[in-house]
């Protein structure tokens, strides 16, 4: 059912106006929000067509993306559209200043926090969903899986931001899905621009925010070689580090190999590596018996979406003592004697310990995002149940943007 002005969204006046950590962050939030739109000249432009076309207009839209500035300025273009926002994020990755900066806004409500907990996560998905919105901008597939256990939902279309949510609703949902939902991860901008170019150079600064720690001349292994693993390891070894690769299929690992890359199992990895960095989108990656096998004094990071892939439970139970030696580093003494340093608690460290990818990577991420929302609420007609990716026009449309945005650039007229 397509909302109409006889069939208006329901009365969120059953939900909290907005649960945020601390409204008294809203100014300085604002002016990182205000930052990352100044550089954002494709949602700008987005903006100036949403302001006119008001193609959202009467449609509310269940959000779950990290909390931060990017996805701020992301929450203004839909809101300049006409839609009403109701938005969480993902444990971890928060950040409150734009969590208070846009809970005051009209037609947008926020439930996030940095500190919450999964079960916290899990509250606030409920929430979204008790809003009863009728497109979803989901990152994880939390609220698509969660809309398809409810009797109220009025879900007519959604759009997935990552790998690890596509796989969740190939895998576990497929044929599942009554409606569209565009995969922004399969457009090719989304994985050669965010995943191959964005996702090494974030990491990177994570790591440093986080440890202040040599990268030149330090050992790291990177598990997992699919397009976000790949940029990683790339971008390490261009800051001289030794780069051990781990990867299960062989297809990828020769590749890594190819590359020049040291392809290791993951035991013999996680012998030599001062650093272990997963980003596989997979649980339970670095388990108990590997934890046991990590060189004394290795650091332990995940950069996959979600903070299972490391397990952090059995770490914590393997330890005979525990440090907060700062708010990314946690070191861990074990029984044995050796010492783990986990960053970030397990969870993904560009985005806890730094700021996420940069800006205007986003801006290309969002504003597929944007139009494809776009095109599901003007023209449903032109999509099918079931997973699909961005329209090749779309695409070709913000290739064509972005190529006119970029100083190193110059085109003919
Ligand atoms: N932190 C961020 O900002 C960010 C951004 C984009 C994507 N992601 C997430 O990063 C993760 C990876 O994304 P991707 O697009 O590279 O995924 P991908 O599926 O292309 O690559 C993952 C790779 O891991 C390998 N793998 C899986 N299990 C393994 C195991 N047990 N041992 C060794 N290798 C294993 C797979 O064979 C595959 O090659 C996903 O969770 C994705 O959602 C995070």
């Amino acid at each position: 059912m397509q909302p109409t002005l006889d069939h208006p969204p329901p009365s969120l006046d059953h939900l909290p106006q907005s649960l945020v950590e601390d409204e008294t962050l809203a100014a300085a939030g604002a002016l990182r929000v205000a930052w990352a739109r100044s550089n954002m000249p494709l949602l700008a432009g987005l903006r100036a067509e949403f302001e006119r076309e008001r193609p959202l207009a009467g449609r509310r839209i269940g959000m779950c993306l990290h909390v931060e500035s990017k996805t701020g300025v992301l929450v203004e273009v839909l809101r300049a559209g006409g839609a009403e926002v109701v938005w969480t994020g993902s444990p971890a990755t928060t950040d409150d200043g734009v969590a208070a900066a846009l809970a005051g806004a009209a037609g947008i409500r926020v439930y996030a926090r940095r500190r919450d907990s999964l079960a916290d996560h899990h509250e606030h998905v409920e929430r979204v969903l008790a809003s009863g919105p009728d497109l979803l901008l989901d990152n994880g597939a939390d609220l698509i899986a969660g809309c398809l256990r409810r009797e109220d939902s009025r879900v007519t279309a959604a759009t997935e931001e990552t790998t690890s949510g596509a796989n969740r609703l190939r895998e576990e949902l497929a044929g599942a899905v009554p409606f569209p939902v565009v995969v922004i991860n399969d457009s090719p901008l989304k994985l050669l621009f965010e995943n191959q170019h964005g996702i090494g150079p974030a990491v990177v600064d994570g790591f440093l925010r986080a440890t202040n720690s040599l990268i030149a001349a330090t050992t790291f292994a990177v598990v997992g070689y699919g397009s976000c693993g790949r940029s990683l390891a790339r971008t390490l070894r261009a800051l001289n580090a030794a780069v051990l690769v781990v990867e299960r299929d062989p297809v990828r690992a020769l590749e890594a190999a190819f590359e020049g890359m040291r392809v290791r199992d993951l035991a013999g990895a996680l012998r030599e590596a001062h650093v272990v960095i997963t980003v596989t989108g997979r649980p339970g990656i670095v388990r108990r018996e590997q934890l046991l096998g990590l060189r004394d004094g290795a650091m332990l990071a995940n950069v996959g979406h979600f903070g299972t892939e490391i397990d952090v439970p059995a770490l914590e139970a393997l330890a005979v003592r525990r440090t907060e030696v700062s708010p990314h580093v946690t070191e861990y003494q074990l029984e044995s004697g050796r010492t783990v340093r986990l960053l970030a608690r397990g969870e993904m460290l560009n985005l806890s310990a730094a700021s996420g990818h940069q800006i205007q990577i986003m801006d290309l991420g969002f504003a597929l995002q944007a139009h494809s929302l776009r095109e599901l609420a003007r023209t449903p007609q032109g999509f099918v149940p079931g997973l699909q990716p961005v329209p090749a026009a779309i695409d070709r449309q913000l290739a064509t943007e972005m190529l006119g945005t970029l100083p190193t650039v110059e085109l003919g007229t």
